[in-house]
């Protein structure tokens, strides 16, 4: 299927005649529609909510569009923990799903009257010390089944090799404690896949989660308010890739739910999801402009974004469409290496990608940049991070985060001692 940017190069130009590229660029009704999309797929069950995953795009003015359509903020760090106060998703609008967690973290998490998800068993202890013994009401506990996690014939992840949450055994001990010490509910939560655009991934989870709640429920006697799905719900990268089908996913966790929980009575339990690629990946765009070409053993084109400001093709060789604007209909008659200027041979965009005839000047859009996008940025070479725009939902625009410059880059620094010029 052909990949259509969702801004064409005329608003592109009315934008960048504020606002410098590169940018990312998020679009307000695309982020509405696919949240309601998902909350339809899941209206079966009567307390489902999203948990948005703070670090796929941690800009506040997203997570308030978010909050608008009924997600909460799922955060993994003290930051991030700020950021869902900031937008006041505090309490039980806010989960916090960490691993190696710092006592400052736990501790805000728990001020905060978040959900606080324990990565493992040791942490029953932990989390006593910081609360005092005031546990709260609710805690949930992170899986880890081992082994290898199978869709058909398709291995999808290795449980066993990831350094996440507890086993079985090891959750049995810890909700055993937990009800000593107070606590009346409690969640599960596991991860087992990332990116999976194969609509069974959920469903099977699911299934794997139910019978986990049903086997505790009747070793420890607990009851589950919540069974959360967490992320890696995938996209559609690829123009060729089939896109997850949320409505068939949301049906394929009902038909579990219902073959597994319901005749247990253990039917009032929430679906919580936390997912972020899903959520924003497709409605972000990477803007950026061809500032130079070069002929070697291969046509290259350098754009004034690089893998500082989008990290995912240099760190997993991921691949993100591309769009020449203004030439969305011309032939792909063209190869080029796309790249950015990090002196790291990695920063490419795109390899050997037939493309339009590229001019210096052009502008281009990088697809499914939303999540994961901005938010893996860094500051390698000194290249300061770019500005976030979101393109809202009448046709206006406004600067969510505006790009770094150099004070930004030097603030950390003593400056005392060393005068910068800028
Ligand atoms: C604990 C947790 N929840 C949710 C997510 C979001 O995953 P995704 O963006 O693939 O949906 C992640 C991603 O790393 C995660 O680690």
């Amino acid at each position: 299927m052909k990949k259509t940017p969702f801004v064409t190069l005329e608003k592109v130009k009315e934008i960048t005649d504020q606002i410098p590229t590169p940018f990312h660029l998020y679009d307000e009704a695309g982020i509405r529609r696919n949240a309601r999309a998902l909350k339809a797929a899941f209206a079966w069950n009567k307390g489902f909510r999203e948990y948005f995953a703070v670090k796929a795009t941690p800009n506040p003015y997203i997570l308030k569009i978010l909050k608008e359509e009924g997600c909460g903020c799922d955060c993994a760090s003290y930051t991030e923990l700020l950021l869902a106060e900031a937008v006041g998703n505090t309490g039980h609008d806010a989960m916090f799903s960490s691993n190696v967690t710092p006592e400052l973290d736990m501790r805000k998490a728990y001020e905060m009257g978040a959900y606080i998800n324990l990565d493992d068993a040791t942490h029953v202890e932990f989390l006593e010390k910081i609360c005092n013994g005031k546990l709260p009401d609710t805690v949930c506990l992170r899986y880890n089944p081992g082994g290898s996690f199978s869709l058909g014939n398709t291995i999808m992840d290795m449980p066993r090799d990831a350094k996440y949450g507890m086993t079985e055994d090891q959750m049995a001990g810890a909700i055993n404690r937990l009800m000593k010490l107070g606590v009346k509910h409690f969640g599960i939560h596991a991860f087992l896949a990332s990116n999976t655009t194969a609509n069974g991934y959920y469903p099977e989870l699911a299934s794997q989660l139910f019978r986990l709640a049903v086997r505790l429920r009747n070793a420890t006697g607990c009851h589950f308010a919540f069974i959360n799905l967490s992320g890696g719900v995938g996209v559609d990268y690829r123009p060729e890739q089939p896109g997850s089908n949320i409505a068939l996913i949301g049906d394929g966790v009902r038909q579990k739910y219902e073959e597994i929980l319901t005749p247990q009575g253990m039917d009032d339990i929430a679906i919580f999801t936390e997912l972020g690629r899903f959520m924003l990946a497709p409605y972000g765009h990477l803007i950026s402009t061809v500032l130079h070409q070069k002929h070697i053993y291969r046509e290259y084109v350098g754009l004034d974004a690089c893998a500082a400001d989008l990290m995912r093709p240099a760190m997993y060789g991921a691949y993100h469409h591309i769009t020449v604007l203004g030439k969305e209909d011309a032939i792909l008659d063209h190869v080029y290496d796309v790249t950015g200027g990090l002196c790291e041979n990695n920063d490419k965009f795109a390899i050997e990608r037939s493309l339009p005839e590229i001019e210096i000047g052009d502008i281009v859009a990088i697809h499914d940049t939303g999540a994961h996008g901005h938010s893996m940025g860094y500051n390698y070479n000194g290249k300061l991070r770019s500005a976030e725009v979101l393109l809202k939902a009448d046709g206006s625009f406004q600067l969510i985060r505006r790009a770094e410059t150099p004070r930004d880059y030097f603030a950390t620094f003593d400056c005392t001692e060393f005068k910068f010029d800028c």
